[in-house]
């Protein structure tokens, strides 16, 4: 820094450069070819007094793992003249770590020799950990990605599952219903197993949507206590793993409301799981209670754990995509915000509270739609229904769910007629009349819902006579119908709740 400039002698533009040096955001070493500091700008307080600083080794406070690189680096340039840039950690006083960038500027004497290095550094540790951040996100949407496609996926083996479900479930039943079996109490208690191993069956295909996340909504009529004793099993053998003590407190005649089960099943299953990873870090006995009771219009589940409570500058965020409090790898903080847009879906509501006595409560409040379960209304009364011969056309390619399907409506003394294909159907549509209509939403050629619409144009009178059979598809299309929806596999119960309803009207 000794060079004439146009503001003045040589000592003035010393003073200059040393003024520069020293107000820049980067931290400018001079240190001598065995790697000792000569000098350093004031910024370099971080690592100690910048005048202590001088006559120290510069590969002190060098990460052990970072330090022999960064001695290589420093000595190629002191042997070679060629400055390098490179990014290394240091570790200060306390222990914290610190990324830093430096480039090296090898200094020559009149003959050319290497004789000392400037190293020239930025801190970049908050850039670099922005960056991980920004990182971690696209990791994560990359996996909301792959969740997605998971679930696309699921729910076609879920859809291919069900067909034959129904049709183990259902002879099952019609089994179980035979005279000679009834009587013959090892058959029956095999069948019966069969049936319960069907079932187990059907809840895996429920459990696989929902933990794939995404899938088409399906919205059928349902009860929440049902729904909250499912996800409670599920979970059963964490919570007395965990020694956490199970309160349930169901409103026995709770009506019902028109719900995703496997959406809903997700946003209990969160919850749950959140009360007992909150639990996880509780003292003293741990209790969970789970809640259903009626309010107005509304019904309402509430959960409750006597963990921690959430943090009040937490309260307004947890809903938030992203946020978590749980080291990583552990919470995705995604569950609350999925659970807030299902529940907002369903036209209901979520929300959470720390409670008086320590613990928090997340509350799901969704609307009663009893005017649309026509299946579920006459639940008790389906029996005494004058199921006599009426004539019922069921619209379905898979053989196995219209065998047993006809079997049934049989049984309940109703006269089934059959159509494999829509043309079929339309055939005997045209040509008859019917009390009911049972039609599977995916058919060849033409959805279900496609020949809904043209049968209502046909006769009109159709529209109330007709059920819909669904695999694991075309929920929402067939809500939005107000025709009732008969989710596979059925049960014998559920195909005559929901027939019983149709034709009494
Ligand atoms: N019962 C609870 N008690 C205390 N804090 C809770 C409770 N439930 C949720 N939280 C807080 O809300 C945050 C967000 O929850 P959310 O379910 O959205 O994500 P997560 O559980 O962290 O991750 P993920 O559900 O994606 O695995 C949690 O990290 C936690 O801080
Ligand atoms: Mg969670």
């Amino acid at each position: 820094m000794n060079q004439e400039n146009n503001s003045g002698s040589a000592g003035e533009a010393d003073k200059y450069f040393r003024l520069i040096a020293e107000n820049l955001t980067d931290m400018i070493a001079l240190v001598d070819t065995t790697g000792r500091r000569l000098y350093c700008t004031p910024n370099y307080s971080f690592l100690g007094d910048p005048e202590i600083l001088a006559g120290t080794d510069s590969f002190n406070n060098i990460h052990p793992e970072d330090k022999e690189r960064i001695k290589s680096i420093f000595f190629n340039t002191v042997s070679t003249g060629v400055g390098q840039s490179t990014q290394y950690r240091l570790v200060l006083q306390d222990g914290s770590v610190r990324h830093i960038q430096s480039q090296g500027i090898a200094v020559r004497s009149a003959d050319g020799v290497v004789e000392k290095v400037i190293v020239v550094s930025r801190d970049v540790t908050e850039a670099k950990d922005a960056a991980e951040k920004q990182r971690a996100l696209e990791l994560q949407l990359f996996q909301a990605d792959k969740l997605n496609s998971l679930g696309k996926t699921v729910s076609g083996v879920a859809h291919e599952l069900n067909n034959p479900l129904t049709g183990i479930m259902g002879f099952c039943q019609l089994l179980l219903r035979d005279e000679a079996i009834q009587e013959n109490s090892r058959h029956r208690e095999d069948i019966n197993t069969i049936f319960r191993e069907a079932e187990r069956c059907q809840k895996i295909v429920r459990n696989l949507t929902t933990f794939a996340r995404k899938h088409k909504p399906e919205k059928t009529f349902l009860g929440l206590n049902g729904l909250l004793e499912d996800s409670l099993r599920l979970q059963e053998h964490q919570l007395s793993l965990h020694n956490i003590a199970v309160a349930r407190e169901l409103e026995p005649a709770l009506p019902k409301t028109m719900a995703d089960f496997h959406q809903l099943q997700q946003v209990f299953m969160n919850l749950l799981g959140n009360a007992q990873d909150a639990m996880a870090r509780q003292k003293g006995a741990k209790s969970l209670s789970v809640r259903t009771r009626r309010i107005g219009a509304f019904i309402r589940a509430e959960i409750a754990d006597s963990g921690p409570g959430i943090p009040p500058d937490c309260l307004e965020h947890i809903f938030e995509p992203f946020f978590t409090t749980k080291e990583p790898g552990k919470g995705t903080g995604l569950g609350l915000s999925i659970s807030f847009g299902i529940i907002a879906g369903h036209g209901g509501r979520i929300w959470a509270e720390n409670l008086p006595g320590g613990g928090a409560r997340f509350s799901v409040e969704l609307p009663i739609t009893e005017d649309a379960s026509p299946g579920e209304k006459k639940a008790a009364g389906a029996e005494t229904l004058p199921l006599k011969g009426q004539r019922v056309l069921i619209i379905d390619d898979e053989q196995c769910v219209m065998d047993v399907t006809v079997r049934i409506l049989r049984l309940l003394n109703l006269s089934p007629d059959t159509a494999r294909d829509p043309a079929t159907g339309k055939a005997k549509l045209e040509a008859g009349n019917y009390d009911a209509v049972l039609c599977d939403y995916r058919l060849p050629g033409l959805s279900g819902l496609e020949l809904f619409k043209w049968a209502k144009a046909l006769k009109p009178e159709l529209e109330k006579r007709w059920i819909f059979i669904s695999g694991s598809s075309g929920g929402e299309e067939l809500l939005k119908t107000g025709r009732p929806v008969l989710a596979k596999p059925f049960t014998f119960e559920a195909l005559q709740e929901m027939l019983g309803a149709v034709l009494k009207k």
